[in-house]
């Protein structure tokens, strides 16, 4: 099949490449850019690993295709840490909270909780869990993703994070 050239933004650099038609911008990230960090797992878009964000929206990039992404701005989890590559706001918050087990879904919920707390920066625990409700987990019974965004988004805010009382 005859390829496709396209050109677009990732983590805030310019990036092109030569891609079929058909192939999904999960793909194209992995496969092309070297950007594993944005994981696959049902490509039928209901687990949410592979969650990454496109123009200031949360997208499942294994609902997309690469072609339909030209033009775009795309933000993937190698693009959270900060400039001096220390870990960043989100990334923190799950290590210091222990959002994770085998890491799997990591990628994707720090992706759309990214999104969710630019959208609302002091989002409740219920909040929270409606807004990962497209990001699933096998792992971790989701507590403690919950603590995670929470304690990313008071040091987002500036604030200490403070543990509600369960
Ligand atoms: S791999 Fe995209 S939603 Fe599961
Ligand atoms: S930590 Fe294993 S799937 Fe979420």
């Amino acid at each position: 099949m005859a390829k496709v050239h396209v050109k677009l933004k990732v983590n805030g650099q310019a990036v092109e490449g030569l891609c079929e038609p058909r192939m999904l911008l999960v793909h194209f990230l992995r496969e092309n850019l070297a950007l594993t960090g944005t994981h696959i797992g049902c490509e039928t878009s209901h687990c949410g690993v592979c969650t990454v964000d496109i123009d200031g929206k949360s997208v499942k990039s294994c609902t997309m295709l690469a072609v339909q992404a030209e033009g775009a701005s795309v933000t993937t989890v190698e693009g959270m840490a900060n400039a001096d590559g220390t870990l960043g706001a989100l990334q923190e918050g799950f290590r210091q909270m222990h959002g994770l087990q085998c890491g799997y879904c990591t990628p994707g919920m720090i992706m759309r909780a990214h999104r969710l707390l630019k959208e609302n920066p002091n989002p409740t625990d219920d909040e929270i869990r409606m807004g990962i409700a497209g990001n699933l987990c096998r792992c971790t019974g989701y507590q403690n993703i919950v603590k995670s965004i929470q304690h990313a988004a008071a040091k987002l805010r500036g604030e200490e994070y403070r543990e509600a009382a369960e």
